[in-house]
């Protein structure tokens, strides 16, 4: 099993290009069973993107990736299995997302529940709460979803009764071979959803979107398209981060930072001195940082993905910060590990205190999750001595070539 060697205390400095984004990636790549011939570029080449392809390539699409480019090219020319097997599904829960086009193009899916994993039990129940709403009939059976159309999804007023991104994407990509109109009501508008919008509206799809409300008129014809996937503002987020505790002056670049504001205004609020351009985020070296109160939620929220991350931020702060976990219930297990690390984190129900200002030292830890995993890479980074990250394969589902970039920036990071 691969390991990480990080030697902390060393200054970063230099530029990071940040890669596609995942989350993004994953949805758009569910999307293309609707399509014919569909290109798409700017993919990150992580592992949840390759366990997708893996899935598309094993109900009969084609795939042809080009790694130098992050291009990839998808030919559906025949009809497409409607099984999605329990042994893909259950490494990567975005699988779930081909339910909703494998059943409006085919009206019918067989698909494997993800089950729960390390963050909490994540259920899909919101998900076929819209597909039935859309006509379609659902059965649980031997741990599969089997979902039937027979006459095809019709378009319906949908009120989720309560956000989830997941299933507003599943919602949205049935929606849009749905006949007639849908209005999905209290939908999650994450820029990844937006983006996959984006996405079937190159393809010819009617959507449009005002605050939480999603109005899709059904059905079109899919045109071959050409797709460049946003910036992964969640790795955007992390190197923000990483700058902010041990960067000299760091750039990034190939970003939006409008998308993620908020973030850049909690961290310019804790004390981070920050350079912001249309399409790229210079990061100082900052003296003091400052205590702060945070919460996450989803968009345009504090994420949920940054918790993890900005708690080593919180390690650094004059003061005790907090962050209370709002999405997920059990999204605290790198404490007990920067714990290991002499972080000063006290929980309570679902908040996190956080003492600061504290010295880490280097420690062998553990990786449980993939934010939990890099929160440890950048305590890692600012700690004394030598620590060393096991089960470090939760880091390459989501986060491209990162020892590259940190070591490009002069960090000392080695992959056993
Ligand atoms: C997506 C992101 C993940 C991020 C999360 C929240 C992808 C591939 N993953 O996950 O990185 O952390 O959004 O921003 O984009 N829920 C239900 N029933 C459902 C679905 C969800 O109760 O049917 C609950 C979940 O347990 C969770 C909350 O709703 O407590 C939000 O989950 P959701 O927004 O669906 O997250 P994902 O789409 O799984």
């Amino acid at each position: 099993m691969q390991k990480l060697f990080i030697k902390g205390k060393k200054k970063l400095s230099g530029s990071i290009l940040i890669s596609g984004s995942k989350n993004a990636a994953l949805p758009i790549l569910a999307a293309t069973i609707l399509g014919k011939k569909v290109k798409i570029s700017n993919i990150p080449l992580v592992k949840d993107v390759f366990t997708m392809v893996t899935l598309l390539k094993s109900i009969g699409s084609k795939i042809k990736v080009d790694k130098k480019k992050n291009f990839l090219e998808i030919i559906n020319k025949k009809k497409l299995k409607t099984i999605a097997p329990y042994k893909l599904v259950k490494t990567m829960r975005a699988g779930v997302l081909v339910l909703g086009p494998l059943l409006a193009k085919y009206k019918k899916a067989k698909v494997s529940l993800p089950g729960g994993c390390a963050i909490g039990t994540r259920p899909v129940d919101l998900h076929l709460f819209a597909l039935k709403k859309l006509g379609a009939k659902i059965k649980i059976k031997n741990g599969y979803i089997y979902a039937s159309a027979n006459n095809g999804l019709k378009g319906n007023k949908i009120k989720f009764p309560s956000i989830s991104v997941g299933a507003t994407e599943n919602a949205v990509i049935a929606a849009v071979q749905a006949k007639g109109k849908t209005i999905l009501l209290n939908c999650a508008i994450e820029p990844e959803i937006m983006d996959l919008i984006s996405f079937l509206k190159k393809m010819g799809c009617t959507i449009k979107t005002k605050n939480r409300t999603i109005f899709i008129e059904g059905i079109f014809k899919p045109k071959d398209i050409t797709y460049n996937v946003m910036f992964d503002r969640i790795e955007a987020g992390t190197y923000l981060i990483a700058s902010a505790l041990i960067g000299k002056k760091i750039t990034l670049l190939k970003l939006k930072p409008d998308i993620i504001k908020t973030e850049i205004d909690i961290l310019k609020k804790m004390g981070i001195k920050i350079k912001v351009n249309h399409n790229k985020i210079v990061v100082y070296q900052s003296s003091k940082i400052k205590k702060i109160n945070l919460l996450t939620s989803p968009y345009p929220g504090f994420p949920t993905d940054l918790q993890a991350q900005i708690m080593v931020l919180m390690t650094k702060a004059n003061g005790t910060s907090s962050i209370k976990e709002n999405i997920f219930e059990n999204r605290f297990m790198h404490v007990p590990e920067l714990k290991r690390m002499g972080a000063k984190i006290d929980i309570k129900n679902n908040t996190a205190f956080v003492k600061g200002p504290t010295n880490l030292s280097g420690a062998e830890v553990m990786a449980t999750d993939l934010r939990a995993s890099v929160s440890l890479v950048l305590a890692a980074l600012i700690a004394d001595n030598k620590t060393t990250i096991n089960r470090i394969y939760h880091l390459d589902r989501g986060y491209e070539k990162l020892e590259g970039k940190l070591k490009k920036c002069k960090a000392i990071i080695k992959r056993i």
